[in-house]
């Protein structure tokens, strides 16, 4: 889930098309004036072309790469903390499909306080995959666990509300957002787990049984500090790209007295 967290932010974090220090981007979204009354409808087809433009290949120039499949290749995750529940698995080679197929529902945004600039959208995807290479180590049920080997996830009706903040500082005379949190608590309806287990082969069924019983737990459990981890995870690779792309050609500023005073 953390990764599906990123590349939705990453994606926001970077709508228009770019010129800067001689570097060229090409065209992905509309670019939306902070000033239209329609802004948050057209910031929703903003984001949603932008999901679909870069869904395939990325963008190069701002260290973001394909959506879909999306590709994550190292990623640590600890559930629970109790006797009967914790277990810490370890991820490799991680890809995700799907996501391109993301809907942005809702937008809700407030760019007018230059310390508190707010962006939040609702999303539902009706089915995203992930396959990779995982080992776990823990506890379920009272039952300690050693496993090793590959696994597939199938989530469905995903849905939730994506999150940002942060404000507005200058460099090099133009006008870049920081940003001081970005989180998401995604909503999952269901949830199919496979996997093998190299390391004991007998328990791989008893495994999966478990994972598919105990999801909604193991997923509370998660949530509880998702927000956290989804910040920490994200809000550096978000102000990665924000500090590359001035504000101002992902929304156009059409106020005067917030332009850049260099002169
Ligand atoms: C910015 O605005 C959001 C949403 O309105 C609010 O939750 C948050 O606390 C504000 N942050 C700061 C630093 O004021
Ligand atoms: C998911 O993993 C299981 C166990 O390795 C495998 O049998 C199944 O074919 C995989 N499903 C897909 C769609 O790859």
């Amino acid at each position: 889930m953390r990764s599906f967290a990123c590349l939705l932010l990453v994606a926001a974090a970077a709508q228009a098309a770019i010129l800067r220090n001689g570097v060229e981007l090409p065209w992905y979204s509309t670019v939306c004036s902070r000033t239209s009354p329609d802004l948050d409808n057209c910031l929703k087809e903003s984001i949603q072309t932008l999901l679909k433009t870069i869904s395939r290949d990325g963008i190069r120039q701002l260290g973001i790469g394909s959506l879909d499949p999306w590709n994550v290749q190292e990623m640590d995750l600890n559930l629970g903390r109790e006797q009967t529940f914790k277990i810490g698995f370890k991820f490799n080679d991680v890809n995700t499909y799907g996501l391109s197929k993301l809907e942005v529902l809702e937008v809700r945004s407030n760019f007018n306080n230059p310390s508190n600039m707010t962006l939040e959208f609702d999303f539902f995807n009706k089915k995203i995959f992930t396959e990779g290479k995982y080992s776990a180590e823990g506890i379920i049920s009272s039952m300690p666990i050693i496993a090793k080997g590959e696994y597939n996830m199938s989530l469905s009706d995903v849905k939730g509300v994506f999150k940002m903040w942060g404000h507005v500082v200058t460099k090099n005379g133009e006008k870049h957002l920081a940003v001081d949190r970005a989180t998401m608590s995604p909503d999952v309806g269901d949830f199919q787990f496979a996997l093998t287990n190299d390391k004991y082969p007998e328990l791989t069924n008893l495994l999966t049984a478990l994972m598919n019983a105990n999801w909604k737990y193991i997923y509370a459990g998660m949530s509880d500090y998702a927000e956290d981890t989804f910040d920490q995870v994200i809000r550096p690779r978000l102000n990665l790209a924000f500090l590359k792309v001035p504000l101002n050609q992902i929304i156009t500023e059409s106020d005067s007295h917030l332009k850049s005073p260099s002169s």
